[in-house]
């Protein structure tokens, strides 16, 4: 493609092997079929979040007047951890990003006047009453409609949140999972997300189930350590450069990294994060995703039952080792 509004050098360089997500327009049907099939589409012309097209942060500062929820990181990787597991975890736990409520304008003048060694930002806070009357309205403005039709005829669960992204340029989400199933809409700037199917679980190694890193890879895509995570030489995902109007359907249990490019400025995105339908009919073989979630289901029955997560993997390798594999 030659029209792209980017350059190869605002993408951080990976040792991975990327494939392109297909884009296509709403109304082909093809769009459906990657849907209920789960497989990653990026689509073009829905207008789902149209009506937030004049978000930008001097529109957003003056609309929104509450504190809300601004990740700090000491680096430009903003690696989740969820609070809860920090106490049960026996390993000790250091995070490297802290989570604080600020007002929108302080959040704006921390990142017009950002200086290199300074902690980046990643503003990520739920759309609920709090984010005040304006913006409610452009929410309720959003292609519902369109949506809807994907959650009904997809037999999905009831939409659990909208998220508001602001990111400065170059900022990390690094590589994890989540268990919903995500239309993440571009509003302003462009975020390269990288996937890959939860069939890769192999080769990206995610923290274990009681740690507070659940769902997010180990390995360190900047510099992989291959002698403890060997298979992720052999990683294989798929990419795209998300643009303003566009939207990625993130199926349920697929690995996700997202960076917002270097030099890009700062970026805008939305996501809408539906619950997973009714199991119904169990089909044999299992779909990968579905044997992800049984996996999480034993270390959790293990780690409760045990009542020490240091004895988990021992017991899960005395289980293995010699028995289903020399
Ligand atoms: C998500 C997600 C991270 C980001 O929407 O599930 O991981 O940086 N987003 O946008
Ligand atoms: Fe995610």
């Amino acid at each position: 493609m030659s029209s792209n509004h980017y350059s190869e050098n605002q993408l951080r360089k990976y040792s991975l092997k990327l494939d392109k997500i297909p884009k296509l327009n709403y109304n082909d049907p093809k769009v459906d079929e990657y849907i209920s099939s789960n497989e990653p589409v990026v689509i073009q012309g829905c207008d789902l979040v149209a009506s937030a097209n004049s978000w930008d942060l001097d529109y957003l500062k003056r609309k929104m007047m509450g504190k809300y929820t601004v990740i700090l990181s000491q680096n430009h990787k903003f690696k989740y951890h969820d609070e809860k597991k920090i106490q049960s975890c026996k390993t000790d736990f250091k995070p490297t990003t802290r989570r604080v409520q600020m007002k929108f304008s302080e959040f704006v003048d921390k990142i017009k006047n950002w200086k290199k060694n300074d902690e980046r930002l990643y503003l990520q806070q739920v759309l609920d009453n709090s984010v005040g009357i304006s913006i409610v309205q452009d929410f309720v403005k959003f292609n519902w409609n369109w949506i809807t039709e994907k959650q009904i005829k997809n037999n999905w669960g009831s939409l659990t949140s909208n998220l508001l992204l602001v990111s400065m340029e170059g900022n990390v989400t690094p590589c994890h999972y989540d268990e919903q199933q995500n239309f993440y809409a571009q509003v302003k700037g462009y975020k390269r997300i990288i996937l890959f199917r939860p069939s890769q679980f192999k080769c990206l190694y995610p923290h274990p189930v009681y740690h507070p890193y659940d769902r997010q890879s180990q390995v360190d895509f900047e510099k992989p350590d291959y002698n403890r995570f060997p298979n992720f030489k052999d990683a294989c995902g798929f990419e795209t450069v998300l643009e303003p109007g566009e939207v990625l359907y993130i199926p349920m249990y697929w690995f996700h990294h997202v960076e917002s490019l270097l030099r890009g400025g700062y970026t805008i995105s939305i996501n809408f994060w539906y619950k997973a339908g009714p199991t119904g009919q169990i089909v044999y073989p299992l779909k990968d995703y579905q044997k992800v979630a049984i996996m999480r289901n034993v270390e959790k029955m293990l780690n409760d039952a045990l009542r020490d997560s240091t004895e988990v993997g021992t017991l899960l390798k005395t289980i293995v080792d010699g028995r289903y594999f020399e």
